[in-house]
């Protein structure tokens, strides 16, 4: 298998580079308007421990939504089940940003994966903490689990959603008016944004999500049976409304974000990350997406058998 996975990997990574339609790089959070839309990187690490890398694997972008994964896991490790009073745990059907369901769902986000949601999750990770000893525990959370400590925060990316995030701003508010926030919506939108601001490798990436395939490598972060709750909720609403699709097509959970990366998990198989800045138009990255079907169609990788 490790070779065929290595050949796999090559060819999609030649294969990637020649497509032409590349989708369009988010240019709302200013910082990452900039990013080439021919980059590409994808790492696999299996279950056997195993590491397989094409392209700009070893390239640092801004993890963005990603990081809602691992905030997630902080979250019900803080709250436990109590979170569900305050986030559902059904698909949205809209756009990441959408505050539509927020007035007609009186301030409970769908899910934790939109950002209303994510809000909620961050505020919960702020319980008993300041924003700077909350971002130190989602950094330590992802160190841990990548067993990396070269990863950071790039303040500038931070700054510049800060500057623009006039959207997450009313989502906080709106949520806020439903006394569902229990810090000040500032607060929790300066912690959201550094949390996304939070930049990776794919190497790094595809390491962090290794307690998510449950096959015993690296470190023991969450329970078996939290993990498992973890990769429904990314199989369903990982890629917002894209989600079904993305269930079609690759079959199996997995977490976008706006800089272009995607974490996908094959359980008991793989944690596999792939970067390619450019989207789609549910704001889902447009190669990583083909790349990871590809990939999970030539191992025979799929929760569906
Ligand atoms: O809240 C935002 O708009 C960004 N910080 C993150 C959004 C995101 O990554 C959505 N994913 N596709």
């Amino acid at each position: 298998m490790p070779q065929r996975l290595a050949d796999t990997l090559h060819r999609i990574g030649v294969e990637m580079a020649q497509v032409q339609e590349r989708g369009r790089v988010a240019d709302y959070i200013p910082e990452l308007g900039c990013i080439d839309p021919k980059r590409f990187g994808m790492a696999v690490v299996t279950a056997e421990g195993r590491e397989v890398q094409t392209g700009d694997a070893d390239t640092s972008f801004s993890i963005q939504s990603v990081s809602k994964v691992f905030t997630l896991a902080l979250a019900l490790g803080k709250l436990g089940d109590q979170l569900w009073q305050r986030v559902g745990r059904e698909p949205s059907g809209q756009a990441f940003n959408s505050i539509l369901q927020l007035e007609l769902e009186k301030g409970r986000p769908r899910n934790p994966f939109i950002n209303a949601g994510a809000l909620v999750t961050t505020d919960a990770v702020l319980t008993g903490a300041t924003p700077r000893e909350a971002l130190g525990s989602v950094l330590r959370f992802m160190r841990a689990a990548a067993e990396d400590e070269d990863i950071h925060i790039d303040a500038d990316v931070a700054r510049s959603e800060q500057k623009t995030g006039h959207g997450n701003y009313a989502l906080a508010h709106y949520i806020a008016s439903h006394d569902n926030l229990l810090h000040p919506p500032e607060l929790v939108c300066g912690t959201y944004f550094h949390q996304c601001a939070i930049t990776m490798t794919c190497r790094q990436l595809a390491r962090a999500g290794r307690f998510l395939m449950s096959a015993g490598q690296g470190p023991r972060l969450v329970s078996a049976g939290r993990v498992r709750r973890i990769n429904a909720l990314m199989m369903t609403c990982g890629q917002y409304d894209g989600s079904g699709d993305f269930a079609y097509r690759v079959g199996l959970p997995g977490k976008s974000g706006v800089g272009g990366g995607l974490l996908v998990i094959a359980p008991g198989r793989a944690s596999i990350a792939v970067w390619s800045p450019g989207l789609d138009e549910q704001g889902n990255t447009l190669i990583g997406t083909l790349a990871v079907e590809r990939l999970a169609r030539a191992m025979g990788w799929s929760v569906f058998g």
